[in-house]
């Protein structure tokens, strides 16, 4: 069963309500962001501070469906090659070959060994460099001892993490808090996965993840898609340490009101958005375990997301393996020509300084909860680098 069934009723409890009550979960008061934050060069390099120091959540468990199975990753230009090994555990390797660097992995599949494109360096799936053809070129290279450079990884919760940093700790018990049994309880882990979609955009990388943040855009974003089965500006909102819980009921929802307790099939009505800090976003459905991983770009006008999708669904039956692909078609082509191509709007008045200001709004509890919590963590980081220099 997913979810706590006690939690999950409360959760649909409180969606029937708002629901019926036409209204939405407040927030105490509005909130004001100045637009630089969206903008501004000095603020993009913290950003990108913040996201290298936190533990990244880079996949689905799944996508390593078995020792010898890999798959490549990109993190913020970073690539990133990821193994299972012979004992089952992950480990992950920046995907740089110690000859000329070049990337020694693509795509995924299942190999044990890892050869160079360029010069045949050859690395086994625990990261060793395990043959140098021409040998006697590198007197300074050794066989065995040396090898990619590893990178903290971990499986967890139905994920696979990594911390873009090779000295740091990787703690995702405390980075998730109460939130790793719920995201665990889904499965998501062992749903299959669908690949991954790249959107290459013209917007910061917080206004990508503002999107999904708040329905009150459905009703005129998504007018012809989403605001069809989805109700607007009503959501339950739940704050988790840094990250966040949103609940979209379905139009249906109201349908409950009619029903016993005890009978309600509560998935049936909701999607389940989840913001985990500082970057991720999961939408999450009975069919589906979409994921956002949203990068800044190079500068603080673009970003990268990467959108995977997984489903529970057996896919070896090609009709259901081309009907789930038409799902993550169809929310993929929504997000890149309804929200994305709304927030390119959005980020050139932003960058024009036309305006000092923007405003969310005691019905955006998510938006004022993502940018309390990157404040935070960036006076931290701040708090952290002063105590270093002193
Ligand atoms: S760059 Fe990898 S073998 Fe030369
Ligand atoms: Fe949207």
């Amino acid at each position: 069963m997913l979810m706590d069934r006690e939690q999950l009723i409360d959760l649909t409890r409180r969606a029937v309500k708002l629901a019926r009550d036409k209204t939405t979960d407040l927030a105490p008061s509005q909130y004001t962001v100045n637009a630089r934050e969206y903008t501004s060069v000095e603020r993009h390099e913290r950003d990108k501070t913040m996201l290298l120091t936190s533990p990244q959540l880079v996949g689905y468990a799944s996508e390593l469906p078995k020792p010898g199975a890999y798959c490549t990753k990109m993190v913020m230009e970073r690539s990133i090659l990821l193994t299972r090994t012979a004992d089952g555990s992950v480990k992950a390797f920046n995907n740089v070959c110690l000859h000329r660097q070049s990337q020694v992995a693509t795509g995924c599949g299942t190999a044990k060994r890892f050869s160079c494109p360029y010069h045949a360096w050859t690395y086994d799936n625990t990261g060793r460099l395990v043959s140098v053809p021409g040998a006697e070129g590198f007197p300074g290279v050794t066989l065995d001892a040396d090898g990619l450079t590893e990178l903290p990884a971990a499986e967890f919760a139905g994920f696979l993490w990594v911390a873009l940093n090779p000295e740091a700790t990787l703690d995702i018990v405390a980075h998730l808090g109460p939130l790793a049994d719920e995201l665990a309880s889904w499965g998501i882990g062992n749903w299959s996965p669908l690949g991954e979609k790249v959107l290459d955009v013209p917007i910061n990388w917080k206004l990508a993840v503002d999107t999904f943040a708040e329905n009150y855009h459905f009703a005129t974003v998504h007018r012809r898609t989403f605001a069809l089965i989805a109700r607007s500006n009503c959501a339950v909102f739940d704050s988790l340490g840094p990250h966040h819980r949103l609940v979209f009921p379905l139009n249906s929802i109201l349908e409950l009101n009619n029903v016993p307790e005890e009978q309600w099939d509560p998935f049936q009505h909701m999607v389940v958005i989840y913001a985990l800090f500082p970057n991720i976003v999961l939408s999450v459905t009975i069919a589906n375990g979409e994921l956002f991983r949203i990068y800044p770009g190079d500068t603080p006008g673009r970003s990268i997301t990467v959108h995977q999708n997984s489903t529970p669904l057996d896919l070896s039956d090609e009709t259901v393996a081309a009907g789930a692909q038409k799902v993550f078609d169809y929310a993929h082509t929504t997000v890149r020509d309804e929200d994305y191509r709304l927030a390119e709007t959005l980020q050139a008045n932003l960058a024009s300084g036309a305006r000092d200001q923007l405003v969310f709004g005691r019905n955006e509890p998510g938006l004022q909860h993502r940018h309390r919590a990157w404040s935070q963590a960036l006076d931290a980081l701040d708090a952290a680098g002063s105590s270093d220099r002193r």
